[in-house]
């Protein structure tokens, strides 16, 4: 039984990397440690965060939340240093909901990643979101 989930697993992280795209800014910027970057960060997302906020984090009333819109009060900032420093909090907030994961009242609603993912892989998600995002936003102007 096991076998079965982590082929299924495999195959939907191969699937992620197989299909993936980057989103304008990110291609501009024109980075290949970014696209790698956004791409173990996309197969990591489908390993372990995909059944709980989406496939791809796009969310259909997952028991998680939209993680595209983690950063919407960001979202409604010009471009400049106010919006660099509601980005940072953002990361910040997210590393830590990772690594701590969502305990209340002892319930856990989603586990601690501290003792299976790095801060490397943690970031490497996050940079995969933002490039969700942006590809979303992309596809809404055309
Ligand atoms: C078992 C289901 C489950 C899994 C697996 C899971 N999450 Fe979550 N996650 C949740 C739930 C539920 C919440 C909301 C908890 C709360 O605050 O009530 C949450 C909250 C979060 C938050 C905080 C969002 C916010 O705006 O408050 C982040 C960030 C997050 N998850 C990222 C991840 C990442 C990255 C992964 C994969 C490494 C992951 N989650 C895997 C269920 C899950």
């Amino acid at each position: 039984m096991m076998r079965v989930i982590e082929k299924r697993l495999m195959i939907a992280a191969l699937g992620a990397c197989a299909f993936i795209q980057i989103g304008p800014v990110m291609a501009q910027a024109g980075q290949s440690d970014v696209t790698a970057a956004i791409q173990r960060g996309s197969a990591t997302f489908a390993q372990h965060c995909s059944h709980c906020h989406g496939v791809e984090a796009v969310n259909k009333g997952h028991v998680g939340p939209d993680l595209l819109r983690s950063d919407r009060y960001c979202d409604r900032l010009p471009k400049g240093a106010e919006k660099d420093m509601c980005m940072a909090d953002g990361e910040a907030f997210f590393v830590r909901s990772v690594q701590e994961g969502k305990i209340r009242v002892g319930i856990v609603h989603m586990p601690a990643w501290k003792e299976v993912l790095s801060m490397n892989e943690i970031l490497d998600i996050r940079r995969y979101l933002e490039n969700r995002k942006e590809l979303i936003a992309a596809s809404r102007a055309r």
